[in-house]
């Protein structure tokens, strides 16, 4: 059986592909290693997985009907991890035509794909940002969705055309709620690679709403098998799931465990609240634990010092960037 992965270059799409070849499934990997942050970095992600003979990488825009429609009527695949996406919270109010085209038109475009074509699982990977600055925790899947960036609303979107379109389809089709997700191979636009970088060249990194921001941290391995079980699960009437840890703590805090594990000197500087970025994200995962009997979550000292021993030994640095001329 064929297991189609889009975004299978980016931060979580490589693990999950690793995890995913482990258990010895065929995957066709896509990914169009656009340059929102490094392609030398997504390559090299690319260059472990490469090394398995059950995976084959295309080179693929999603936006590009006709070279889908290719690679569906060649591999044939049953299962669908829609990962492919545009990230990045603030980017998405200087960028918002970005997050249309390729969150909402490449999604449409895999629909449209899945249905000709029969698939029989499709999973998306939304965001724990589609709920926005809430009150009341934790989180369930439940609680109403007030996405407050153009990136959220984009995830919301697809969330509904998804649920619209496979209704009565036959298509068992799950929807996942990732909270913060950190781990080796990271996106360099994200806190652990923008922090350790900053700190390591002696530069001033810049610590919003004064690092009070409360994030559920979710270890990307733990998502990765977490995704994984789920090809085991029947069709259920749930079809939404948050993906976390349910551990929520505060970002100073981590700034913190990860100073303790490092010789050298930060230089932060506390700034305001920045308008788009939730204040707190708190997770309930009773329904995912439940649905795939999943309870070791990694904790968050035992995930940053993973992350870390990966950072440390990572020595191609330099291909850590993330444009942030064009982009921040
Ligand atoms: N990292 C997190 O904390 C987090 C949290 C919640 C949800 N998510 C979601 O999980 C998914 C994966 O996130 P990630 O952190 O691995 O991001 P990532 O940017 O590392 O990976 C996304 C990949 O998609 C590819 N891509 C984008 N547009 C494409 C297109 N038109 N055609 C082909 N490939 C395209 C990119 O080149 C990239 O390699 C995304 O849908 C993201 O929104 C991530």
């Amino acid at each position: 059986m064929n297991i189609l992965i889009t975004g299978v270059a980016g931060f979580i799409g490589f693990h999950l592909a690793s995890e995913l070849l482990k258990k010895r499934y065929n995957i066709i990997g896509l990914d169009n290693l656009n340059d929102y942050y490094s392609p030398k970095y997504k390559n090299q992600r690319l260059n472990l997985l490469r090394r398995k003979k059950k995976f084959k990488f295309l080179k693929i825009d999603l936006k590009k009907k006709k070279d889908l429609d290719l690679v569906f009527k060649k591999f044939k695949p049953k299962v669908i991890f829609h990962l492919a996406s545009q990230p990045g919270i603030m980017y998405s109010f200087k960028n918002p035509k970005t997050y249309v085209t390729n969150n909402i038109d490449v999604t449409k475009n895999l629909i449209e794909q899945s249905l000709k074509n029969k698939i029989e699982k499709f999973y998306f990977t939304s965001s724990s940002s589609v709920y926005g600055n809430k009150k009341k925790f934790p989180i369930t899947e439940k609680s109403s969705l007030e996405p407050i960036n153009t990136y959220a609303k984009t995830k919301q979107q697809c969330e509904k055309i998804l649920l619209k379109k496979f209704k009565n389809s036959g298509v068992d089709l799950k929807i996942f709620r990732p909270f913060t997700v950190y781990g080796p191979y990271a996106r360099p636009d994200m806190i652990f690679i923008t922090y350790l970088k900053k700190v390591m060249s002696d530069e001033i990194f810049f610590l919003y709403n004064y690092g009070n921001y409360i994030r559920d941290f979710t270890y990307v391995e733990d998502l990765a098998k977490i995704l994984s079980k789920f090809l085991r699960v029947k069709k259920l009437k749930n079809k939404i799931f948050n993906i976390c840890s349910s551990k929520p703590i505060k970002v100073k805090k981590l700034i913190n465990i990860i100073n303790k594990k490092i010789t050298y000197k930060p230089n932060i500087v506390l700034k305001p609240y920045r308008n788009g970025e939730m204040k707190k994200t708190y997770g309930d995962n009773k329904l995912l634990k439940k649905t795939i009997n999943f309870n070791k979550f990694t904790t968050i000292e035992n995930g940053i010092k993973k992350t870390l021993n990966w950072y440390k030994k990572f020595n191609n640095k330099k291909i850590l960037y993330f444009n942030k001329v064009k982009y921040k």
